[in-house]
């Protein structure tokens, strides 16, 4: 069997693209990044992939300010097969998608999202978790399901809130642990390790996260 082929969405920097990139071309999971998508043209995720050697494509939104249009996103689904993608990863994505691409990539879409979900879901869960004033937050990589990070979690990672952060430097220390759950989610993935039963999704195997293992 080949590489997990992977899609990655994505609208600004690209960071966590990066991550995934980095795992994949050092070897450590399973995955090959397929080509990334970008509704935004200037995106700095499009020049990560292009330096990656990795297709870059944009691909224009339509009229609407959240969503895409559905010919907007039929050609999202178009440049996807095209590139025999199986598993689609948001990463800094900031359009909501349809059923009909939930549909067709159903239980294959991820997300990231910088709160424990299902905490602060939605835009700057980061300035969320501080105004609300909780001592600890994190990162979240869950399955997208038709409402706002309200998807399956897959691993979760916590880190402290200080008493004088900012959005910026929390978001900093959230990064940090999106960049290293991230990849390995899909590396689970990839290895066909991940189990879903309604809500609950297991990791068998020693390489799991949160979950700690274990279970065979
Ligand atoms: C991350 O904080 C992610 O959780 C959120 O958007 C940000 C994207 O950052 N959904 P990047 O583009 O991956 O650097």
């Amino acid at each position: 069997m080949g590489k997990l082929r992977v899609g990655v969405l994505a609208s600004g920097n690209g960071s966590n693209l990066q991550a995934i990139i980095d795992s994949s071309q050092a070897g450590k999971i399973d995955v090959e990044v397929a080509v990334v998508v970008s509704d935004v043209a200037d995106a700095h995720a499009l020049e990560r992939a292009r330096r990656a050697g990795i297709p870059a494509v944009h691909v224009p939104p339509g009229r609407f300010r959240t969503r895409l249009t559905p010919e907007a996103e039929q050609r999202f689904i178009e440049v996807l097969e095209k590139h025999g993608v199986r598993v689609v990863a948001l990463a800094g994505f900031m359009r909501i998608l349809h059923d009909d691409f939930l549909k067709r990539y159903a239980g294959r879409v991820l997300n990231v999202h910088p709160a424990l979900l299902p905490a602060f879901p939605g835009l700057h869960g980061q300035k969320q978790a501080l105004d609300y004033g909780v001592k600890w937050s994190g990162a979240t990589v869950h399955f997208v399901d038709a409402g706002v990070d309200t998807g399956p979690v897959i691993l979760q990672a916590a880190v402290p809130v200080m008493d004088d952060d900012t959005q910026e430097t929390l978001a900093a220390r959230i990064l940090e642990q999106e960049h290293r759950i991230y990849p390995e989610a899909l590396g689970l993935i990839a290895e066909n390790r991940i189990r879903v039963d309604g809500r609950l999704v297991t990791s068998a195997g020693e390489n799991t996260g949160a979950r700690g293992g274990g279970e065979a």
